[in-house]
């Protein structure tokens, strides 16, 4: 089938099979590899995308779902001001995540103050909970995110429009 939607602010158009996941089109057919495969079972966040704002496992979602959204990836994100603000909020709070939930953990976390601006530190494990993740402490997390959201909240800003 053929498939439009918005990608990163602009409109693509794929050929694939309906129940092709979006992981594997992000990846294969659009040269995607910031969007990393992992479990393919929704449980480890690490393909986790932004479909219309929302935090969701790419590899959860299939193509017929695609028609007419918009979704954000890394690579979008990564040219806001709000994926600026969150790196140098890990860096002050020195939460180096690997390469594997990296770009899951921006995203929700992005996700989640955009929905909830001041949120308690349960919050942020809850709203969090969905990018799995082994290698870093829940202390510099925590640090991290509080970063972010003093530094979102102390000044007026546009939303991200990758
Ligand atoms: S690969 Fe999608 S949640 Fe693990
Ligand atoms: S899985 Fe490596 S930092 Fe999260």
């Amino acid at each position: 089938m053929n498939l439009t939607f918005t990608l990163n602010g602009k409109s693509v158009t794929v050929n694939v099979e309906p129940d092709e996941r979006l992981v594997r089109i992000l990846r294969d057919e659009l040269g995607l590899a910031g969007t990393k495969a992992g479990c393919y079972r929704g449980e480890c966040g690490s393909c986790s995308v932004l479909l219309e704002g929302q935090v969701v496992p790419s590899c959860l979602v299939p193509a017929f779902a695609l028609r007419g959204a918009t979704i954000v990836t890394i690579e979008g994100f990564a040219r806001t001001k709000e994926y600026a603000e969150i790196v140098r909020a890990f860096e002050e709070a020195e939460y180096t995540p690997c390469g594997h939930c990296h770009a899951g953990r921006l995203l929700a976390i992005h996700a989640l103050l955009e929905r909830n601006p001041s949120p308690t530190e349960r919050e942020i494990l809850a709203g969090l909970s969905g990018v799995r993740c082994q290698c870093t402490d829940v202390g510099s997390l925590l640090r991290a995110v509080n970063l972010v959201a003093y530094s979102r909240t102390r000044k007026p800003r546009a939303r991200a429009r990758p």
